[in-house]
């Protein structure tokens, strides 16, 4: 299925909302996020009995909030994670439980948390089945496991197959078991995750993979956890997934699951990106603009610090300007867009390996604002303070007001943790 959005390159309003009222009233750089097409999002993948947002996309306690209140529960990949699912209201053994833990490793602090706080865990090596097991006997957990092939967007999310240090290899469930049994756990859930912003032929195949898996453990399987990884256009060529298709997949899973145990299944879906990358807005402006040779550079106010998804893997994101005076004029030319940081590669027009494009984009000058658009997800997520750098607020559209859920750091900010004994 192609997608039949359009990406604008000059755009005036973001939800409603003028530009240049954002900038003047939150300043520059901003990330806005616009809560109705979260909540268009969440309803999409109703189906499911329970959506697990994979909070390190967007982890503001705001939007945790909101999506708590629309019945969404949370993953947690960190204790941090945790600290803010707690804050923004989750209970962790409710059920669905609203919090739960997946990942590879428990440092101390996130082991005594998941501890003390009873929160369940999706185990990813078999070390943390002992560490859990020591400490807490007796508890449910749910295995993560690598199926043996995974897909992402780019090499660097993938995260199935020999090469990821993600899950339980799927020839080791038994030692898994063996390891449980030991300290009196019991596996009850099953969860695979292959990779972020991969496809539905490779999401599919995980069905089978899943099916497999569970047959191993047996009866004891109450839940299934198809993971995360559904993608968003990021360019008008890309598709959407087709949510129905792949639901019926997950869905016949389940029947034959439950079929073979006699009970019934519980299907969950821990998407991150799907929820969110289309809500986010990155505002900057425009503060240099100058020829280099043949080439002519738009210079922001934020870089990689703020938005590092192209440095890291050449992602693409759609690029609108805003004119300050709000004109429409046309004239287009072909640009590069970089930001303040002092390091070649603070461009946000590159191709995976680091290659520089250019982008088609409006004339504009200093004083003009650029959008990237769809940096809902891993955006402010991944945001830094390198060179010093503030990190920018973020601001939430909801119900026809613009709300500040994260105001500017300064340089106070900046210099708060650090000591010169
Ligand atoms: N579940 C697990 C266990 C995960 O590791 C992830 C993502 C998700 C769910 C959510 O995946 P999603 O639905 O968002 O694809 N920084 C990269 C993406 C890293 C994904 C990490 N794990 C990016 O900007 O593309």
């Amino acid at each position: 299925m192609i997608s039949s959005l359009t990406f604008e390159t000059l755009r005036n309003e973001i939800a409603g909302f003028a530009v240049a009222d954002l900038a003047q009233q939150f300043g520059t750089p901003c990330y806005v996020y616009d809560l109705e097409s979260i909540e268009r999002r969440i309803a999409d993948l109703a189906a499911f009995d329970v959506i697990r947002y994979a909070q390190k996309a967007l982890s503001n306690i705001a939007i945790l909030d909101r999506m708590r209140r629309r019945g969404v529960v949370v993953d947690a990949v960190s204790a941090g994670e945790i600290h803010r699912a707690l804050k923004a209201g989750f209970v962790p053994n409710s059920q669905p439980a609203g919090i739960v833990y997946t990942a590879d490793v428990f440092d101390r602090e996130s082991l005594d948390l998941v501890v003390e706080r009873n929160i369940p865990v999706n185990v990813g090596s078999p070390d943390m089945i002992d560490q859990l097991g020591e400490r807490a006997p007796g508890r449910n957990i749910a295995l993560r496991i690598n199926p043996g092939f995974g897909h992402g967007h780019s090499q660097k999310t993938n995260t199935g197959g020999p090469q990821s240090k993600h899950g339980i290899w799927h020839t080791s469930i038994d030692d898994c078991l063996v390891r449980a049994d030991r300290h009196g756990l019991t596996v009850t859930g099953m969860h695979m995750h292959i990779g972020s912003g991969t496809d539905i032929e490779h999401l599919s195949q995980v069905c089978g993979a899943m099916e497999a898996a569970c047959q191993v453990v047996g009866r004891t399987v109450k839940t299934i956890s198809a993971g995360g990884g559904l993608p968003v256009p990021y360019s008008a060529e890309q598709p959407y997934v087709d949510l129905e298709q792949y639901f019926n997949l997950w869905q016949a899973t389940r029947h034959r699951l439950q079929d073979a145990f006699g009970h019934s299944i519980e299907l969950e879906i821990e998407p991150g990106r799907y929820l969110v990358a289309e809500s986010g807005y990155l505002l900057a402006e425009i503060r240099a603009v100058k020829q280099m040779g043949e080439n002519t550079f738009y210079l922001l106010d934020a870089g990689f610090n703020d938005l590092a998804r192209p440095i890291l893997y050449g992602a693409y994101h759609p690029i609108a300007i805003a004119r300050r005076d709000g004109s429409g004029g046309r004239v287009e030319q072909d640009v590069i867009v970089g930001g303040p940081l002092c390091e070649s590669g603070d461009i946000f027009t590159q191709e995976e390996g680091g290659f520089v494009a250019r982008r088609r984009l409006p004339a504009a000058g200093v004083g003009d604002f650029l959008i990237l658009e769809v940096a809902g997800a891993y955006a402010y997520a991944m945001a830094s303070n390198y060179n010093s750098k503030y990190r920018c607020p973020e601001v939430l559209i909801e119900n026809g007001e613009a709300k500040l859920i994260r105001r500017r750091e300064t340089a106070e900010d900046l210099l708060r943790l650090e000591l010169n004994p």
